[in-house]
């Protein structure tokens, strides 16, 4: 269970409390909470489904503003520690903080090549996944056409929201 529970929050509480499951994107939650929250939204994977909803509904220049709205994995502002909470812990669980210099320049170069290609930053829940697992990805999605990609990420998204909302209710 949640704390604080989200059913009880006004929506002040409620964005203060989970305005950054989605990075940067604070109107998320309150798009949520003007929804509505019953006591099953208490349960983390019930809000995490209620929040994503939100940004399933929402327009396509929305959702490219939240995918733009992540940091480079293994990027400059990784190694400058510029990210949030939950992203400087979701890049060091994957250990992207230990790259070796020539992986950096690999990351560097993806980056690139699919901000190129597709106008935002490449997004994937990284959770359970190692730098290589991450890489061989990488490479895969870069072949994709932007409608795909886009749909992708927002996804990826999705998923990282819900790891987020479990982490913060205590379950692994
Ligand atoms: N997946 C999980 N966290 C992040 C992040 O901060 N940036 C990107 N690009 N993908 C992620």
């Amino acid at each position: 269970q949640l704390s604080p529970a989200p059913s009880q929050c006004s929506l002040e509480a409620f964005v203060q409390h989970y305005g950054d499951v989605y990075e940067h994107s604070p109107w998320v939650a309150e798009a949520t909470w003007q929804h509505g929250l019953s006591e099953s939204h208490d349960a983390p994977d019930a809000l995490a489904e209620l929040m994503g909803l939100m940004l399933q509904q929402a327009t396509p220049e929305q959702q490219i503003d939240v995918i733009q709205a992540h940091p480079d994995l293994a990027g400059k502002a990784a190694l400058a520690g510029e990210l949030t909470q939950d992203s400087t812990n979701e890049q060091a669980g994957a250990g992207l903080d230990q790259c070796s210099p020539e992986e950096f320049a690999r990351f560097e170069q993806l980056n690139a090549a699919y901000k190129e290609k597709f106008g935002f930053p490449f997004v994937i829940a990284v959770k359970g996944l190692d730098r290589y697992d991450i890489l061989a990805a990488f490479e895969e999605r870069l072949e994709n056409g932007l409608a795909q990609e886009r749909e992708t990420a927002i996804k990826q998204i999705i998923r990282i929201a819900r790891f987020r909302l479990r982490a913060r209710a205590g379950e692994a």
